[in-house]
């Protein structure tokens, strides 16, 4: 699946090149903080960044692209996102636009869908979606399970999601299913038990949904305990719908990301800002599509937290797997500069993936930019809803 080109590329005349790294570098081996270079050149060779630097100073290479002016920037890391799923809500969607309120129990109606769904209908549903993201720059994506809650349906989710991305979280922790409403011990003791030794084998990471209407602190860390045990990595929802103690759990389980954090109190920030690697994960679509108020980026940007933009994308709370929306809303409603959310949907969707190899274009990362129809990144704010995504590599290979 990640074949790449075997010969190298020189792309030059780059009105601006992303790179997230030190330029004419002989490795870089972790995304860094924002950089970028005017009039820039790149070279790929074999799937991987072998050069970037002046295009005047460019070497030679088996094949050159002139990118006459357009920027280039790595590719998009969307950290967060449901895909495997069938049925949609385009009703509860237009009932919260007419005043309803958005509420966690939606996810039952995926559910059923879900399980009543063949596996060739919900392969089918991942790959478009994913065709889609690819489609609009994003060359690395997580992918949950979490529709499915039977040890079956969990066991096949991940199956299917890790058929097309190394990036798999098992969420039999989402929302306790009808068959367990009085029985949420029971429940918890199958998502620890017989579920996760079915989901483990297809995953990297393990998730919990920590909120009213989903599960409570006890819960969440007996999950994550349970997951790290089994060999994954901890990531959680935390705090989306209301402050509640997500943010502390996800802290003290040092995962990888705390997501959502739309409420959070100073003891949160503080708690983000002085842990040992636990990202910020921002998902404005979703503040959007359920119109609750956006997360304060700027508060978590002072306080020193590293923060990431995914997409979120899901049936309910938020239907759109587009980055460079994202980034929009970051820089129009959340106000973090273009260069901030860039770097946040790239090099920090990287950290709360713990990937150091994707997120950036230094000098050894693996091949993976999106040649855009502008010349600069601010244009993904700039002109909101435009399509100017006007080439796609991963891995050194032109994929869109
Ligand atoms: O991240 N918060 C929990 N899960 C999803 C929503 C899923 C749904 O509504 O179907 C989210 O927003
Ligand atoms: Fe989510």
């Amino acid at each position: 699946m990640w074949e790449h080109a075997l010969v190298s590329v020189l792309i030059t005349n780059i009105g601006e090149l992303v790179t997230n790294a030190p330029h004419e570098a002989v490795s870089v081996t972790s995304p860094g903080p924002y950089a970028a270079l005017a009039e820039g050149a790149i070279v790929l060779a074999d799937g991987l960044v072998a050069w970037t630097g002046p295009a005047t100073r460019a070497p030679a290479a088996d094949t050159q692209l002139d990118a006459g002016g357009r920027a280039v920037l790595p590719g998009f890391v969307d950290s967060h996102a449901h895909l495997v799923f069938a049925g949609e809500r385009g009703a509860e969607f237009a009932a919260r636009m007419a005043g309803l309120p958005y509420s966690a129990g939606g996810i039952r109606s995926t559910v059923a869908a879900t399980r009543a769904a063949t596996e060739d209908q919900l392969r089918a549903n991942l790959g478009r979606l994913a065709a889609e993201m690819l489609a609009q720059g994003t060359t690395t994506f997580e992918c949950k399970s979490g529709y499915g809650l039977t040890v079956a349906d969990e066991a096949r989710s991940v199956a299917l999601a890790a058929e097309i991305t190394p990036e798999v979280t098992y969420l039999g922790a989402h929302v306790v299913p009808p068959e367990f409403a009085e029985d949420v011990a029971g429940y918890v003791d199958l998502v620890c038990g017989e579920m996760l030794a079915a989901c483990a084998p297809h995953s990297r990471w393990v998730d919990v949904f920590c909120e009213r209407g989903a599960f409570g602190a006890d819960e969440a860390r007996a999950v994550l305990r349970a997951g790290e045990s089994a060999g994954l990595q901890a990531r959680v929802h935390a705090n989306q719908l209301g402050p509640g103690p997500g943010i502390q759990v996800a802290v003290e389980a040092e995962a990888a990301s705390a997501d959502h954090c739309t409420f959070l109190t100073d003891a949160d920030v503080d708690a983000l800002a002085s842990s040992g690697g636990t990202v910020a994960t921002l998902l404005p679509g979703v503040e959007f599509s359920t119109r609750q108020p956006y997360p304060d980026a700027r508060r978590l940007l002072s306080a020193g937290v590293t923060v990431a933009l995914a997409s979120d994308c899901n049936p309910g709370s938020c239907f759109t797997s587009s980055m460079p929306l994202c980034i929009a809303l970051a820089v129009r409603e959340m106000h973090m500069t273009t260069e901030e959310a860039l770097w946040a949907a790239t090099a920090g969707g990287a950290h709360a993936l713990r990937r150091t190899d994707v997120g950036h274009l230094g000098v050894g990362a693996r091949a993976d930019l999106i040649m855009l129809d502008a010349p600069s990144h601010a244009y993904l704010a700039y002109r909101p809803g435009v399509p100017q995504i006007a080439g796609v590599w991963r891995a050194g290979d032109r994929v869109a």
